[in-house]
């Protein structure tokens, strides 16, 4: 590869990829591929634009077992699989019969993204992140984050041989703060909500030479990392999208990049165009969006959360416009439940399908209870719902609702009376 100069830093050429540059997704306008995340012109997000080649579908069933069976389309290097990452992704997408059943959904199909390396979506985003900020010669990996992005980018920095600094709010869940902590010894717990956090993490950015805030300085390249589980679902739906999907929505960021991903697919002519429906899940402690949502308007109002899904808990999410906008286009919507309907979404998909979420896993299973019962969403039609993460994380959550184990002495007749059989 040879050296290519863009935005006053020094790139190998290839390193993105096919990616030409950053775009802004308010303005159009493009400027080179650099650390960059706003618009000089009017401060909208940028953008990952590309010149994709033409793929086929046997081209990518030919690649690895993870994210980077999709590196054509992705600002990564060709040889991405050369350098040191978690290899997250291609996980598994399994129908749900039980749960389809007990909802009165005809065919109902559950992405479990919990099995990513550090068990949730976020290894995703995180090792697009690492390959921009190994290109950018970043000293630091570093990000805002309520819980399981830090532990993706503990994780992955810890085995890329690069420091991580991690910033969470300080009243997250024990597990996760153990989860960070166990890759790193920096991870910063901030007296605050993770809107402060995120603050505090644009200030370091702004300040610090050299530091690859994943989710703030290299978002664009984070963010194509989501893309990856819509290209997945429609792969593993046989190379067709679904009719409607169902998305937790914290920032909005996954949301936005699922959408993209099909239109991508569509467009690469990967898949059939048609018609599909995007509904976002918030939990009601933390819904700016789905108020806007009901509301019919398009700005949103910040909120300071108070919910037990932590991990969607922002209160002035940055893509929440476009989450709006894609739930209102595709005929889908955003809705929310209470903590009590999220505590029921985890347990409903445990007993059903065998599969532990963790609160936002609960609330997008809550969720689409609520959008079947209001009539929201067509039960005839074939429908996907995302797990982002797993129940072993929000233990706490659930401790209670579970009760404790029947306790008995070791001998059959105790076993008789405890009435359990
Ligand atoms: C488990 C889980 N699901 C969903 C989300 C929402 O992601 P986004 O911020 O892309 O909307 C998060 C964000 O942290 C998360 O941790
Ligand atoms: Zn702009």
């Amino acid at each position: 590869m040879s050296i290519v100069e863009s935005a006053g830093q020094v790139l190998r050429e290839g390193a993105f990829g096919h990616a030409t540059g950053l775009a802004c997704r308010e303005c159009g306008h493009e400027i080179p591929l650099g650390p960059n995340y706003a618009c000089p012109e009017c401060f909208g997000p940028l953008e990952i634009a590309y010149d994709f080649p033409a793929i086929t579908r046997e081209e990518i069933e030919a690649g690895p077992a993870n994210i980077w069976r999709y590196k054509a389309l992705l600002p990564v290097p060709s040889d991405i699989e050369q350098s040191p990452n978690m290899e997250p992704g291609y996980t598994r997408l399994l129908k749900a019969h039980n749960l389809g059943r007990e909802l009165g959904i005809d065919n109902l199909w559950v992405k479990d993204d919990s099995t990513n390396p550090t068990n949730s979506f976020k290894d995703r985003v995180v090792a697009c992140a690492l390959s921009a900020a190994t290109e950018f010669h970043s000293k630091v990996f570093a990000c805002p984050s309520t819980g399981n992005l830090a532990n993706a980018v503990a994780a992955a920095g810890a085995r890329a041989g690069i420091k991580t600094v991690v910033f969470i709010p300080a009243n997250l869940e024990t597990p996760k703060k153990v989860n960070s902590a166990i890759f790193t010894d920096s991870l910063i717990a901030v007296n605050g909500n993770y809107d402060d956090v995120n603050k505090l993490a644009s200030e370091i950015a702004g300040e610090e030479d050299g530091w690859a805030f994943v989710n703030v300085n290299v978002r664009p390249y984070y963010a194509e990392g989501s893309k990856t589980l819509g290209y997945e679902i429609a792969e593993q739906l046989g190379w067709r999208l679904p009719d409607q999907i169902v998305i937790p929505v914290a920032s909005g960021s996954q949301l936005t990049k699922v959408h993209k991903a099909f239109q991508e697919l569509i467009k690469l002519g990967l898949v059939e165009e048609k018609p599909y429906r995007v509904f976002g899940a918030q939990a009601t402690g933390c819904s700016p969006v789905s108020v806007a949502y009901k509301a019919g308007v398009d700005a949103i109002r910040p909120v300071k959360p108070d919910t037990i899904a932590k991990s969607l808990a922002i209160g002035n999410p940055a893509d929440g416009i476009y989450v709006l906008d894609i739930c209102r286009e595709t005929g889908g919507a955003v809705e929310d439940i209470t903590d009590d309907e999220v505590r029921a979404g985890i347990v409903l998909l445990a007993r059903t399908e065998g599969i532990f979420t963790e609160t936002a896993g609960g609330t997008t299973v809550g969720v689409l209870k609520k959008l079947v019962e209001t009539g929201q969403l067509d039960t005839s039609l074939e429908t996907v719902v995302i797990n982002t993460g797993h129940g072993l994380k929000t233990l706490d959550a659930v401790t209670e609702l579970v009760g404790a184990a029947a306790t008995i002495d070791p001998s059959y007749d105790a076993f008789r009376a405890s009435g359990l059989v």
